[in-house]
C-alpha cells in the first residue's frame, strides 16, 4: 500500500460547498457533502477497520470489515459507502461489530497461507495489520477445507509478481487499473469461491494489456501483488522522496532504500504532477542506475583510434582544460562551446552555461530541447509573453473539450495520460489531431469525437482550417479579445484565416482531413465552456513549428481559452527537465529566465554576479556547431548528458563533425554514442546520485535528492565546477542548494524559489514564484498575459521542403514507446525491454503489399540523407502513404535517414517529415555494417583502458 504520511482516510476526499454535520463515537465533526462516513471518522481520527476501501479509489463495499451502526438505520451498514449526512449518530465499536468484524476476519484467514513471518510484506500487510485490529485470535473453520493455498503465481511481469493464493478479492487492483490508470486490464473472473483476479482474457500479465504502470501493486493490501525487488531484497530501511528523471510529467517518489540499494520507488500521494500514480518507466525502471555498463572513471585518449587511458579525476579534468584552452588559443574564443542535456538539473543545466558564457567567454551553449521544445518557447513568448505552458496537469480535470495536436500522451507523458483519460471518461469531449491512430484516439472507455487524421508536416494548414471556423462563423469572442488581446493584431489574424485559401476546404488537399470534420472539430473546441490543446513534438518537430505553436496561442487565444483553469497551451515536455534547461539560460541567445544576451542591462547585472565580462553576441545553436566544425572554425565540444550522435538528425552529418573536431569532452553515465567520438571522458551521475532540482512541463520546480553517494565520486555539478577552476574561472559551490540560490538572486520569475522553500510548500513550486507569487503559479496569464496584450501572428502555410516524388514516394514520421524512453540509453538498460526491444518500421497493408513486404520482414528505408533496414511491422495504425518508426535503439539508425531540414525559428529538426522509399532487403545497409564495427572497436577500447603517458598524449597533437 502507498501512503507516505500513513494515513489512508479510507475513501477520496470530496469538494462541496455544502457541509454535513454528524456525530461519530460521540464526536462531532463536520464534512462536505458526498464525504463517506468512513472518511469523515477518519478525518476526526477514528478509524474504522477496512480492506478494500483505500483513499485512492471509489468505495466499492465488499469486504463487510467496515460496518458501522446508524442511530435509526436497520442493520450494519459498510461505513465506506455510506456518504455522510447531517444529524447522523454514528457507533464505528460495540461488541456486536466487533464480532462480525471478527467471523469476516476468521473466512479470509483460513483460505490464506500462515507464512506470515517469511512473507516479503510482513510487516506491512493491511490483512495482517486488521487481524491486529479485530483481535483475531483464533480460525474456527481450520485451514484444511476448500482453499486457493496451492494457486500458482504468475511471474511473467519482469517487475511484479502475482500471487493469488495470497487474494483476497478485495477488488482494489481491478479499481486501481480502472480508475488510476485507465487501462482496465483487470478483472475478476468467475464468481463466488472460485473468484480470481485476472489480467485481460485469463492471459499471464506480460501477454495482457497491463502497461506495468504498477497502480495494482500500490492498491494491493496483501502481498498478492509484490514488487520483485521486495521479494529478493526485503522491505526498505529508510527512504527519501526525490524526482523521477524520465520524462516531463516530473513524477515524486519515495525512493525505499536498504543501505545504498533502491528496493523499490513509491509514488508519492503527494506529489503535485502525480498524486500517487507513476509509470513504467519511474515506478520501475531504474536499475540502470547500477547497471554494469556504468562508466566509473575518467579517460582520455589523443584520438578516436585510440584506447582509452584511465586516469585520476584531477588528471582529467587538467586536461580537458588544457585542450579547451590550447584550441581557444589556436583557433579563436568561440571555437569551443558546450551542451547540456534536458536531463541534467537546473543547477547542472545552470552552472553549465555559465561554464560558457564566463569561463569559455562566449554564448556557444545549447541544449537538447534545441531538438524538441524550443519552438515552444520562440511560438509561446511572441504571442502569450512567456515561454512555458499555462497550466497544471490538474487543470484537465475542469476541460470540457480537449484538443490533442501532435502528441501521444499514454506513450509519452502516461501520468497525465491516465488523468486525462478520468476527465474524458467523465464525459470530456476529445479531439485528436494525429497522423497516426494513437491510443488516445480509442483505447477502453476513450473514443476520439474527431480524429483528424492529417498528413506529416500540415500542421499549419490544420490550425489555420479550425481557425477559419472559428472565425468565419462568429465562434470567437470578442469581450475577450477586446479586454486581453492587441485589437490590430487580431484583426489582422481574423482577415487572414478567414481567406477562402485557409478554409477547411482548400486545405484538403495538403491535410488530408476531410472538411467537414474540421468544421465540426472546431465548433466543438470554440463552443466548449472550457477548452484546452495539448501538443507535443508531432507540433515543435516540423519547418514550420514554431508557426504551428503560434497557430495554437492564436486559437486559444481567439476562443478566449486561456487565464483559467481548464484551458490553456500546453506543451507536452518530452524529458524531465526541458522547461527547466530552457529556463537555466541554456540556449545561446539567452540568459537564465529569457532574457536576450544583446540586452545590455541584463548583461550588466549578469556580470556584476559573475565578475566577468559577457560576449553580447549569440553564440552558436548545435547544427551551427557542426556546420562550424565542418569549415574547421569549431573545434572543441563539451557535452554533459547529451547523445547527440543517436538523437541529433543526419547521423553522417553530426558523426562527420565530431571526427572534425580536436577534442570532445563527454560527461555521462555511459559509454553513449557520443562517447565513442570523445577523447575525455568524465564519468557523470544518475539522478539517485544527486541533489538539485527539475522543472516539469508545468512549470513545477521539484526537488531531486541524492539517495545514494556519487559511484563516480562527484556529482554532475562538481564536476562542471572543477572544468570551470581549472580554466581559470573560480566556482565555489558547496551545495546546489547554493546555486538555485544564485539562479533566484538572477532570475525574476525565480526570486521566491529556494530549496528551504520547496520543502515549505510540499515539495514543489510552480514558477513564476516571486514577491508576487510566493507561494508560485499554477496557472499563468490569469489577469493579463505576461506581455500585457495577446498578440495575434498570422501563420501562413508552406509545404514541407521535403517533397515526396517517385524515388521517396512515402512520407516517414517518428514517435517514442512507453517502456522505452528517448535515446534508449536507460531504459533499454532495464526489463522495459521486454516490452520494446527493437525499432520497427510501421507501415499500412496497401504500402505493404504493393512492395511485396510482410510482417516482420526487413524493410530497407531510404532518404535523401541516407539508409537503414529495420523490420516491418504491418499495421492500420499508420495510413497509407505514411511510415513510422521510434528511435530508441542506437543500431536502428532511425536518424540516419532524416534530414538537416529544421523550424525557420529555432532550428528544431524536422524529425516529423523525411522523404522515403521502402523496399525489402535481406541485410544490414552500409550504415549498420559500419555501425556494427566501430561500435564493436570503441567497446574494445574501453574495455582495454591503458595506464596514460603524458608524453604520448602531448606527441599525438
Ligand atoms: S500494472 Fe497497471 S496496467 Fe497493469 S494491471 Fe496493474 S494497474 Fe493495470
Ligand atoms: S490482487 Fe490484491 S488488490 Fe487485487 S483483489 Fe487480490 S488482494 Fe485485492
Ligand atoms: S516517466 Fe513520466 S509519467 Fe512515468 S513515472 Fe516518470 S515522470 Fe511519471
Ligand atoms: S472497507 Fe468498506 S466494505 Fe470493505
Amino acid at each position: 500500500m502507498n501512503l507516505l504520511n500513513g494515513i489512508d482516510y479510507g475513501t477520496p476526499k470530496r469538494e462541496s460547498e455544502h457541509l454535513v454535520t454528524l456525530e461519530i463515537d460521540g464526536k462531532t465533526i463536520t464534512v462536505p457533502q458526498g464525504t463517506s462516513v468512513m472518511r469523515a471518522a477518519a478525518e476526526a481520527g477514528i478509524n474504522v477497520p477496512k480492506l478494500c476501501a483505500t483513499e485512492s479509489l471509489e468505495s466499492f463495499g465488499s469486504c463487510r470489515l467496515c460496518l458501522v451502526e446508524i442511530e435509526g438505520r436497520r442493520g450494519y451498514p459498510a461505513s465506506c459507502t455510506t456518504p455522510a449526512e447531517a444529524g447522523m449518530k454514528i457507533k464505528t465499536q460495540t461488541p456486536k461489530l466487533a464480532d462480525i468484524r471478527r467471523g469476516v476476519m476468521e473466512l479470509y484467514i483460513s483460505d490464506h497461507p500462515l507464512d506470515c513471518l517469511t512473507c516479503p510484506t510482513n510487516g506491512n500487510c493491511e490483512l495482517q495489520d486488521m487481524a491486529g485490529v479485530v483481535g483475531l485470535r483464533d480460525v474456527r473453520y481450520g485451514y484444511d477445507g476448500e482453499n486457493h493455498l496451492k494457486m500458482e503465481k504468475d511471474e511473467s511481469n519482469p517487475y511484479f509478481t502475482y500471487d493469488p493464493s495470497k487474494c483476497i478479492v478485495c477488488n482494489r487492483c481491478v479499481r486501481a487499473c480502472e480508475e488510476t490508470q485507465g487501462t482496465f486490464a483487470l478483472t475478476i473472473d468467475s464468481r463466488g469461491f472460485a473468484s480470481r483476479v485476472a489480467p485481460s482474457q485469463y492471459e499471464d500479465f506480460i501477454d495482457s494489456e497491463c502497461v506495468s504502470c504498477g497502480a495494482c501493486v500500490d492498491a494491493c493490501p496483501t502481498a498478492t501483488l509484490t514488487e520483485k525487488t521486495v521479494i529478493m531484497m526485503g522491505q526498505g530501511e529508510h527512504s527519501k522522496v526525490t524526482t523521477c528523471a524520465y520524462c516531463g510529467v516530473g513524477c515524486s517518489f519515495k525512493a525505499e532504500m536498504k543501505g545504498n540499494e533502491v528496493v523499490r520507488m513509491v509514488p508519492n500521494p503527494d506529489g503535485g504532477a502525480n498524486h500517487g500514480h507513476a509509470c513504467v518507466k519511474g515506478r520501475f525502471a531504474w536499475g540502470y542506475a547500477t547497471h554494469k555498463d556504468r562508466m566509473l572513471k575518467p579517460m582520455i585518449r589523443a584520438k578516436i583510434s585510440d584506447p582509452w587511458r584511465e586516469v585520476s579525476w584531477e588528471k582529467a579534468i587538467g586536461y580537458a582544460a588544457s585542450e579547451i584552452k590550447r584550441i581557444q588559443a589556436k583557433y579563436g574564443r568561440g571555437s569551443v562551446g558546450g551542451l547540456v542535456s534536458s536531463r541534467c538539473t537546473n543547477e547542472e543545466g545552470y552552472l553549465v552555461q555559465k561554464l560558457v558564457r564566463a569561463a569559455f567567454g562566449n554564448n556557444n551553449v545549447d541544449t537538447c530541447a534545441r531538438v524538441c521544445h524550443s519552438p515552444t518557447g520562440y511560438g509561446l513568448k511572441v504571442t502569450l509573453g512567456e515561454s512555458a505552458g499555462t497550466q497544471t496537469f490538474d487543470s484537465v480535470m475542469k476541460s470540457d473539450c480537449i484538443l490533442i495536436i501532435g502528441a501521444n500522451p499514454a506513450s509519452g507523458h502516461p501520468v497525465f495520460a491516465s488523468i486525462m483519460k478520468r476527465r474524458l471518461r467523465q464525459g470530456a469531449k476529445l479531439i485528436v489531431v494525429d497522423p497516426r491512430t494513437t491510443e488516445m484516439v480509442k483505447s477502453p472507455h476513450v473514443q476520439a469525437d474527431y480524429h483528424l487524421k492529417l498528413k506529416p508536416g500540415s500542421n499549419v494548414a490544420i490550425v489555420n482550417a479550425l481557425a477559419h471556423v472559428i472565425i468565419t462563423e462568429n465562434l470567437h469572442q470578442p469581450d475577450f479579445i477586446k479586454e486581453r488581446c492587441e485589437v490590430d493584431s487580431f484583426e489582422e489574424w481574423a482577415e487572414f484565416v478567414s481567406l477562402p485559401e485557409n478554409s477547411p476546404e482548400a486545405m484538403e488537399q495538403y491535410t488530408g482531413v476531410p472538411a467537414a470534420d474540421v468544421r465540426a472539430a472546431a465548433r466543438m473546441y470554440a463552443n466548449a465552456k472550457n477548452g484546452a490543446i495539448y501538443y507535443g513534438l508531432g507540433v515543435t518537430e516540423h519547418a514550420q513549428g514554431s508557426t504551428t505553436v503560434i497557430g495554437i496561442a492564436n486559437l486559444a487565444m481567439a476562443t478566449g481559452n486561456v487565464g483559467r483553469e481548464g484551458v490553456g497551451v500546453n506543451p507536452l515536455r518530452g524529458q524531465n527537465n526541458v522547461q527547466g534547461s530552457c529556463d537555466m539560460g541554456s540556449f545561446p541567445h539567452e540568459l537564465p529566465g529569457y532574457r536576450h544576451v544583446s540586452d545590455s542591462t541584463t548583461r550588466a547585472e549578469f556580470e556584476a554576479a559573475w565578475n566577468c565580462k559577457l560576449d553580447p553576441e549569440p553564440g552558436l545553436r548545435i547544427p551551427n556547431m557542426f556546420d562550424a566544425a565542418m569549415e574547421g572554425s569549431f573545434m572543441g565540444l563539451y557535452c554533459e548528458g547529451e547523445d547527440i550522435v543517436q538523437s541529433d538528425p543526419n547521423t553522417q552529418h553530426v558523426t562527420a563533425a565530431l571526427e572534425a573536431m580536436e577534442c570532445i569532452i563527454v560527461q555521462d553515465i555511459f559509454l553513449n554514442e557520443t562517447a565513442k567520438y570523445a577523447h575525455v571522458f568524465l564519468p557523470g551521475s544518475s539522478f539517485l546520485e544527486k541533489d538539485g532540482t527539475f522543472t516539469n512541463a508545468e512549470r513545477r520546480i521539484s526537488r531531486v535528492r541524492k539517495v545514494m553517494p556519487p559511484k563516480s565520486g562527484y556529482g554532475d555539478w562538481e564536476v562542471t565546477q572543477m572544468l570551470s577552476n581549472a580554466l581559470g574561472y573560480p566556482m565555489n559551490y558547496k551545495h546546489p542548494r547554493e546555486i538555485m540560490d544564485e539562479i533566484a538572486s538572477l532570475t525574476p520569475t525565480f526570486t521566491g524559489v529556494s530549496f528551504k522553500r520547496i520543502d515549505e510548500l510540499g515539495g514543489s513550486i510552480q514558477w513564476p514564484c516571486n514577491e508576487e507569487a510566493p507561494e508560485g503559479t499554477p496557472t499563468m496569464h490569469i489577469q493579463e498575459f505576461v506581455r500585457g496584450k495577446g498578440r495575434f501572428i498570422n501563420t501562413k502555410y508552406f509545404g514541407s521542403g521535403e517533397r515526396t516524388n517517385k524515388d521517396f514516394p512515402l512520407i516517414l514520421t517518428t514517435g517514442r514507446i512507453l517502456s522505452q524512453y528517448n535515446v534508449g540509453a536507460q531504459t533499454r538498460r532495464t526489463f522495459n525491454n521486454m516490452w520494446h526491444s527493437e525499432d520497427r518500421l510501421e507501415i499500412h497493408p496497401d504500402d505493404a503489399a504493393e512492395r511485396g513486404i510482410k510482417q516482420n520482414d526487413w524493410v530497407g528505408i531510404t532518404s535523401r540523407a541516407g539508409q537503414t533496414v529495420l523490420r516491418a511491422d504491418i499495421t492500420e495504425r499508420i495510413q497509407p502513404g505514411v511510415v513510422y518508426t521510434t528511435f530508441h535503439f542506437p543500431e536502428s539508425g532511425a536518424n540516419v535517414i532524416t534530414t538537416s531540414s529544421s523550424d525557420w525559428a529555432t532550428n528544431c529538426p524536422e524529425y516529423k517529415v523525411t522523404a522515403v522509399q521502402i523496399t525489402p532487403v535481406t541485410q544490414p545497409s552500409e550504415w549498420q555494417r559500419e555501425y556494427n564495427r566501430f561500435n564493436a572497436e570503441q567497446e574494445s577500447f574501453a574495455s582495454t583502458k591503458l595506464i596514460p603517458r603524458d608524453a604520448e598524449l602531448t606527441a599525438a597533437k
